[in-house]
């Protein structure tokens, strides 16, 4: 590989793949330093053609942080820090139901992560791409007064969004809605939510995980919240990456939301690093 150092922007949204690195080798302090900037201006960067194991994959994403264990979803054989998210044989399946919604990760946890690093291992012959959004620069586009309403708003977010009607009402969905609702109960976060890093401010609700905004009524919390994600969802605010094997992408958890297309009928195998974040203020 190239040590040519060479960053491209995927869109003027977010985005960008960093090129001239090696993801196998020991992390420079100039390569980690590379890193964290590029992360910080574009939210979301990209590798190409990083044929490594998992332990490289631990490795690489130390470097950022202390990772986590989700507490539900089953990880790698020996590597608890990977969540292996594995579709169906001919297409994404029930367990991908919950990424085709766009979201940030975990929101629904006290501390939501900072981070997230993927890894495509196998992927479909096409489609099964990933869009990202820039929630910093959706509110940008707000009102000036409308920031200023947003601003004072709390937002509960849980789990319990993830099922549906039919499940909740299945025979066994009230005890494992409980048990759910236990391991990890609703929390709050502010709707509009300041990066610790780089101060911007950015909106911080999504669809899969936001249930309603604390003090409004319901009619008024679910008019303010659809109106949010219809602004969130503007094309002008998103990249789309084209998965190979091997590509590895790494987003800010905090500023950006991920969705991904559920259009592709073969298998599809990503292993996902999920670094700790902090409180949202
Ligand atoms: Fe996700």
């Amino acid at each position: 590989m190239s040590n040519k150092i060479h960053i491209k922007p995927y869109t003027g949204a977010l985005g960008a793949e960093i090129l001239g690195i090696d993801l196998s080798k020991k992390l420079s302090k100039n390569h980690f330093n590379l890193i964290t900037n590029t992360l910080n201006e574009y939210h979301v960067v990209f590798f190409r053609k990083q044929d490594i194991n998992p332990s490289q994959l631990v490795k690489f994403g130390q470097n950022f942080g202390t990772l986590e264990e989700h507490p539900l979803i089953p990880t790698l054989k020996d590597f608890p820090e990977i969540i292996e998210l594995k579709s169906a044989d001919d297409g994404p399946g029930p367990y991908a139901r919950n990424s085709r919604i766009w979201h940030s990760d975990m929101t629904y946890t006290k501390i939501p992560p900072m981070g997230a690093i993927l890894k495509a291992v196998s992927i479909p012959e096409s489609g099964g791409n990933t869009m990202f959004l820039n929630a910093c620069l959706a509110y940008n586009h707000l009102s000036d007064k409308m920031k200023t309403f947003l601003s004072k708003l709390k937002a509960v977010h849980s789990i319990v969004m993830t099922s549906t009607k039919e499940e909740i009402l299945s025979e066994q969905g009230l005890s494992r809605f409980a048990k759910m609702q236990k391991a990890l109960p609703p929390v709050e976060h502010p709707v509009i939510r300041t990066h610790p890093e780089t101060g911007k401010k950015c909106i911080y609700v999504n669809e899969a995980f936001t249930s309603h905004i604390k003090g409004l009524n319901q009619n008024e919390s679910d008019s303010i919240l659809n109106f949010l994600y219809k602004h969130l969802h503007n094309p002008d605010f998103q990249c789309r990456f084209i998965w190979e094997e091997n590509s590895i992408a790494f987003w800010d958890n905090r500023v950006t939301q991920h969705f991904a297309v559920g259009d592709y009928a073969s298998r599809r195998t990503m292993h996902r690093l999920t670094i700790e974040g902090t409180k949202p203020h």
